[in-house]
Formats: structure tokens, sequence, C-alpha cells
């Protein structure tokens, strides 16, 4: 199962995507997370010591080793690459059986064909998928390149983080419908930072639906991060990990489902 957490910058993702990922690992399920943004920001979030993280090698600018196994000697790239040991390579393992890998973003490279970047993350997506208790998380940065390209596909589930302003609520729209461009299977729309039934009401009535999900405003969450601490080791019981194991059991209903669907 892949999960991608999108959204306007702020709105919460890394947030919503650590606390998840380590609730699904307390479920016993193999998480990978996987950080789309070159800060620390998702590691700090998962409780991954920040020397611990700093020190793991950011995938995209490692590019020597991407060209290697992507580039053939001639100037083409090869479609498949070997990836299965990037995980053991690049990943840190944090709490609650969660691995971060730390992508970092695909830079541009002046006129450059980024092919090879992108067939070596979509051979990557494929590989990290391997059985019914794997979970890839995907903590997108703002931006929509990534989603338009080799990051997108085979997503399972777009989790779209929405708090209630109108550039967010806009910005959502806009992902809602660049996921059906790229055939993305399940769109949600997650409302976060929520202070009262209007805000919801709010962003209900501009993108037309039910939210998948409601989480609080919750100032634990604001001091977790500003101490740089995991939200779930510093208020286990706040109202917006509460809210968030609401989103994690409705997660594990569309994941069971999908499961008996491919394994029986
Ligand atoms: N439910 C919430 N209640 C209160 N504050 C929140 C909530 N969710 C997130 N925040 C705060 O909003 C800010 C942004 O959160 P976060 O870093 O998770 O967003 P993001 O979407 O990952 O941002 P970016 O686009 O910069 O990566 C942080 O200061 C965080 O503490
Ligand atoms: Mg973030």
């Amino acid at each position: 199962m892949k999960i991608a957490i999108v959204g306007k910058g702020g709105v919460g993702k890394t947030t919503i995507a650590a606390c998840l990922a380590r609730l699904l690992g307390r479920d016993r399920y193999n998480v990978i997370a996987v950080d789309a943004d070159p800060s620390l920001n998702l590691a700090i979030a998962l409780g991954i010591p920040r020397e611990i993280a700093y020190k793991a090698p950011i995938l995209f600018n490692e590019e020597e080793f991407i060209r290697s196994r992507t580039l053939l000697p001639d100037g083409l790239y090869i479609m498949n690459p070997k990836v299965d040991d990037v995980v053991e390579r690049f990943g840190v393992k944090g709490p609650d059986n969660v691995t971060l890998i730390k992508f970092g973003e695909v830079r541009r490279g002046g006129t450059r064909c980024l092919c090879p970047e992108y067939a070596f993350l979509r051979a990557l997506f494929s590989h990290l998928i391997l059985g019914r208790k794997d979970v890839v998380i995907l903590d997108m940065v703002a931006g929509l390149e990534h989603m338009s390209r080799g990051a997108a596909r085979g997503i399972d589930l777009m989790l779209c983080i929405v708090e209630p302003t109108v550039k967010a609520i806009d910005v959502a729209l806009q992902m809602h419908k660049l996921s059906k461009d790229i055939n993305i299977k399940r769109f949600e729309f997650v409302a976060n930072k929520i202070r009262k039934e209007s805000d919801n009401e709010f962003i209900e009535k501009y993108i037309n639906t039910k939210v998948f999900e409601v989480i609080p405003y919750d100032e634990a969450v604001v001091e977790a991060d500003a101490l740089g601490i995991s939200l779930l080791d510093y208020a286990p019981n706040s109202p917006a990990v509460k809210a968030i194991e609401k989103l994690k059991s409705k997660i594990l209903d569309i994941v069971r489902r999908r499961n008996t669907k491919i394994y029986g």
C-alpha cells in the first residue's frame, strides 16, 4: 500500500505523515516513510535523533550512485535499474518499525534530461511494495513536480491535507484535478487545524464533498514541533493524535479491502 501525503506548504503534511507512519508501525506494518523534502523535518517528527538523521545520505544527492545504476556507457538509460539494496543502504531505522528514506528533491540539472532519476524513482517505488504488511508513506513537497512525474505512479491513496484557508483549499482543488489526470486510484481530503465546526463547513463547501477525517487545531502539535519532539512521544493522548488514530483505522479498512482483492 502506497500512501502519498500532499497539500499546500505548512498545512501539516509532515506532522500527519510521521504520526500515521508510527501508528501503522505499531500495528505491525513494515512502514517506509519517504521524505521528499531535503530538510530533516520528517526524521524529527518521527522521533529519529537529529545526529543520526543528519548523517544519513539524501538519495537524490547521490548522483553518481543513481547514474551508475541507470546509465549505460552509450548514454541510454536502463528502464529497470537495480534498486533492491537501496533501503538497506539509505534507510534509517526509526521507532515503531518505521524506516526513513531521505529522498530529497530531484534537482533540475539545467536542460539535462532527468530521465535516469525518474527511471530510478519509478523502479524504487515498484520495488518498495512487497507484501500485504508493507506500507510506504510519502511526505511530498508542496510543489506539483513530483506528483506529475515518477513519484506519483502506483499510489493507492492520496491524502490531501487542507486547512481552513482559501489558499490551502485552492491548492487542494488543484491537486485533486491533477490526481485524476495521473490516475491516482483514490484521493481523500483531510481537514487539519480545525478550531470550530464552521472551519470544516468552510472547507467542505469549497471542495464540495465530505472530508475523510477532521484533525483539530491542537497546541500540543505546535509545542512538540517547537521542541523537536515527535508528537506521539510528546502528547500521545492529545486530540490531534486521537484524530490521526481514527484516520489510521479508516486507512486500514482500505488496506484490508485492497489486500483481499490482491492476495485473496
Ligand atoms: N493540528 C494541528 N494543530 C496545530 N498546529 C499544527 C497542526 N498540524 C500542524 N501544525 C503546525 O503547522 C506547522 C506546519 O506543520 P508541518 O510541518 O507538519 O506542515 P507541512 O505541510 O509538512 O509543511 P511543509 O510544506 O513546510 O513541509 C507546524 O508548526 C505544526 O506544528
Ligand atoms: Mg513538511
